[in-house]
């Protein structure tokens, strides 16, 4: 094993509360002739799915003339390892974040750990001397969001927030049509997502489904639907009210257990589901189960579950625009429906999958005129995300600094202003549906 011991000791997986690359690629100039261009140094801590394939794998594969990954570290030994093999690189491992910094030097740190402890890596890595790029959310509540503001404020790196949902060509269709004034001013939007029992479900299987890790759904998944409403209106939420309720999963069922590969229940729970049918998860999780007890198949009845399953959201921005948001998480489909209304008419971008019915579209109906699905979308590219992932690789690692249209680079505005939506709408709950001002947690 090469895991660089530290002398940090192991503790339990689950852990509580707690630029833009400008460094990217950097010519040496030269009289004669091109330089060969120095490569980005990244280190990767957090090697889960996220770290080891869209920030590791596919980085190695499409990006190796333009980035490097010098390190990666995890607090289980056994995944970073294995993360090494399947990245197919041979940096050194670490479970200490600090010695990785200052062993392998990288210009850049990306974090892909539990939500709840981005906001320690993203400080650590500023104080370090690295810029830092996060997965989403940037932070899970408000102190973190202070501590983060905090670390920027003393430091000239920058954070990046990688916002791939951005990068999809519907939402980056929408951004164009409201930059042109398609429907006049905008006066509200209504944004529904819908998670099916697959997808949703496995939210309630792993450390989503404490609110300490991922600072419920309203932040972990809904920072994603936040900063597109944030991006696309061009405008900073100001009160937040929202309702929430765990209605279906948790305690709402008559049996459950810790997991499913050990579930007496199999035959019955309609939820059973056979990690081992996955190699991939097999080598990541469950061979790494002795380390921290993360159990990839875990139980989506489990008494302990702290999350909402169904979510109400309304949102107030400055510009006087009102948001209405709602999210269910056990749906017989999966997508979104989200409509853009204005002074002169509507957009609606919906993005529906269920067993025999898909409705993918968006609609531009001007008032008083036509209504028209909008065709002059960009061919939606190969890789996760339905191509979003490979288009916010692009702009992170060959994109020119200079050249941004659509504005689709976020740092730490957009990183903290979606994730105190979800903050402020988990306090909202938590105080019986009282509204709650963005200002009173965080002044931006
Ligand atoms: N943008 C997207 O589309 C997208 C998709 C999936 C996940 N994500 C984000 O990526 C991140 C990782 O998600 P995932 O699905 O890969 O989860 P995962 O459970 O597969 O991986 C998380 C990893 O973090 C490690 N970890 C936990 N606490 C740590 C700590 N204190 N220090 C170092 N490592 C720690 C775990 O051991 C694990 O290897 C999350 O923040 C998630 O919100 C984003």
């Amino acid at each position: 094993m090469t895991t660089k011991d530290s002398t940090v000791t192991r503790r339990a997986f689950i852990v509580t509360g707690g630029a833009a690359l400008a460094a990217s690629v950097v010519s040496v100039a030269s009289p004669l002739q091109a330089a060969p261009q120095r490569r980005l140094r990244m280190a990767i801590v957090g090697t889960g799915n996220r770290g080891s394939v869209t920030w590791g794998e596919d980085v190695v594969k499409g990006y190796s003339d333009t980035v490097e990954i010098v390190g990666l570290c995890d607090i289980n030994r056994k995944r970073v390892e294995v993360a090494k093999k399947l990245i197919g690189i041979n940096a050194p491992t670490f479970v200490d974040f600090d010695r990785m910094i200052s062993e392998t030097h990288p210009d850049t740190v990306m974090v892909t750990t539990v939500d709840a402890t981005h906001a320690r890596y993203i400080v650590r890595g500023l104080e370090l001397g690295c810029d830092v790029m996060t997965e989403k959310p940037l932070c899970t509540d408000e102190q973190q969001c202070h501590a983060i503001l905090d670390a920027q404020k003393k430091s000239p790196k920058k954070i990046t927030v990688t916002f791939n949902a951005r990068h999809a060509p519907e939402a980056k269709k929408v951004k164009e049509l409201l930059m042109e004034k398609a429907i006049g001013d905008v006066i509200s939007v209504d944004f529904h997502e819908y998670l099916d029992t697959s997808h949703g479900a496995d939210y309630f299987r792993r450390w989503h489904r404490l609110k300490e890790n991922s600072g419920t759904l309203l932040v972990h998944k809904a920072s994603h639907h936040f900063d597109l409403a944030n991006w696309w209106l061009d405008s900073t939420p100001v009160e937040v009210t929202a309702f929430g309720d765990l209605k279906f999963y948790g305690r709402n069922n008559s049996f459950r257990n810790t997991h499913c590969r050990v579930c007496p229940f199999k035959q019955q729970c309609k939820f059973y589901w056979d990690v081992t049918q996955n190699p991939q998860y097999v080598k990541l999780y469950t061979d790494c189960e002795s380390e921290d007890g993360y159990l990839r198949d875990g139980c989506v009845w489990r008494e302990d579950i702290n999350i909402y399953d169904t979510m109400s959201v309304v949102v107030k921005y400055e510009n006087g625009v009102r948001l209405t948001y709602t999210a269910n998480t056990f749906l017989p489909y999966e997508g979104q429906s989200i409509s853009i209304n204005g002074s002169r008419g509507r957009l609606d971008y919906n993005e529906v999958k269920a067993n025999g019915f898909t409705n993918n579209e968006v609609r531009l109906t001007r008032s008083f005129g036509k209504s028209e699905a909008v065709t002059d979308i960009e061919q939606a590219r190969a890789g996760g995300h339905g191509g979003a992932d490979t288009s916010i690789q692009d702009l992170i690692f060959r994109g020119s600094p200079g050249s941004d249209p659509l504005n689709l680079r976020a740092g730490l505005r957009a990183g903290a202003l979606s994730s105190l939506i979800g903050i402020a709408a988990r306090h909202s709950i938590e105080r019986g549906s009282q509204m709650v001002k963005i200002n009173d947690l965080v002044q931006m």
